[in-house]
């Protein structure tokens, strides 16, 4: 299985083996590629987003053919459909429907964990909805039950079929009523709030209200972000781009104090990743906005 170099897919014994920020206590296997994600901002000595999609698709190529010459059956890659964990990058323009391809024709499947990007978060219901790309397999979890534990998985009939030819499947909780009358009380808020477009068009301004941000504090390297989900990348200096890892800390910790919990992402754990509740409105963003602009005043 290929996965990125700087992501999360969870801390079951399988999927532990995927996430390349928290190496597992066991070790990785030998049936593991990791290949890098795909960065604009701080791109590997690049002449145009051509040559830097060449670049990282290169590296899936090589992925599969190093699991070639192990003698290890391919299966696919997975991928969070926003890059999420790995610091909400712009996607170069094409990457995910060649790297899709390149997966598909060495017989491999392309899994969306949708567990971040899922049910409406990016201002379209599906994460890969937004970037473009269609996946074999979705997975989906956290919003699925806003808070209660649920997840599902979703994929055409003949894989589904295929695995239960193999596998005799079941589980106690699977499929249980109360939540499953909790998911669709998610997707009846989602629904009759409008709380998708609600993302797109909130999502809109806050991102411009962070880009206002960017050009008064100089700390500020780059602002990313789709639908309700925003990552602000901070950074020693332009030129270096050298992520203020420490400085990143402090913003988080400062801005708890003052009543706004946001987190940090990304490779280098310096892009601030904030992640409101989908009915977010244009006077809850005013507030975020001012709260990120007085911390970043006292840094
Ligand atoms: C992209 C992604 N996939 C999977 C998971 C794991 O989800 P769970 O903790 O429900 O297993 C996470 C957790 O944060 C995640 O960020």
């Amino acid at each position: 299985v290929i996965c990125t170099n700087a992501t999360y897919h969870g801390n079951t014994a399988a999927v532990a083996q995927l996430s390349s920020i928290f190496e597992p206590a066991e070790g990785y296997g030998p049936h593991i590629r990791t290949v890098r994600w795909p960065d604009q901002y701080r791109t590997p000595d690049m002449t145009d987003v051509q040559t830097l999609t060449d670049i990282y698709l290169d590296d899936i190529r090589q992925a599969i053919q190093s699991l070639k010459e192990a003698g290890i059956p391919f299966a696919g890659m997975i991928l969070c459909p926003i890059y999420a964990n790995e610091g909400l990058p712009n996607i170069p323009e094409g990457y995910l429907e060649q790297a899709t391809k390149i997966v598909r024709d060495a017989g491999g499947l392309i899994i969306a964990d949708e567990v971040q990007a899922g049910f409406g978060r990016t201002g379209k219901m599906w994460g890969h909805q937004s970037t473009g790309f269609v996946p074999d397999i979705a997975t989906m979890g956290k919003p699925m039950g806003n808070g209660h534990p649920l997840a599902g998985l979703v994929a055409r009939d003949e894989l589904v079929d295929r695995f239960r030819e193999k596998d005799m499947y079941f589980n106690t909780f699977g499929g249980n009523p109360v939540s499953c009358a909790v998911g669709n009380a998610v997707l009846d808020v989602l629904e009759n709030e409008n709380l998708i477009s609600n993302a797109a068009s909130t999502g809109e301004y806050v991102l411009s209200g962070l880009r206002k941000l960017a050009k008064k504090h100089s700390i500020i390297g780059d602002v990313r972000g789709k639908g309700l989900f925003f990552g602000v990348d901070l950074v020693k200096d332009h030129i270096s781009k050298e992520p203020a890892v420490e400085e990143t800390r402090k913003l988080i910790n400062d801005m708890k104090e003052h009543g706004i919990l946001i987190s940090s992402i990304g490779e280098f754990n310096n892009v601030l990743k904030i992640r409101p509740p989908l009915p977010f409105n244009k006077e809850n963003a005013e507030l975020l906005l001012e709260g990120i602009n007085h911390c970043l005043s006292r840094l």
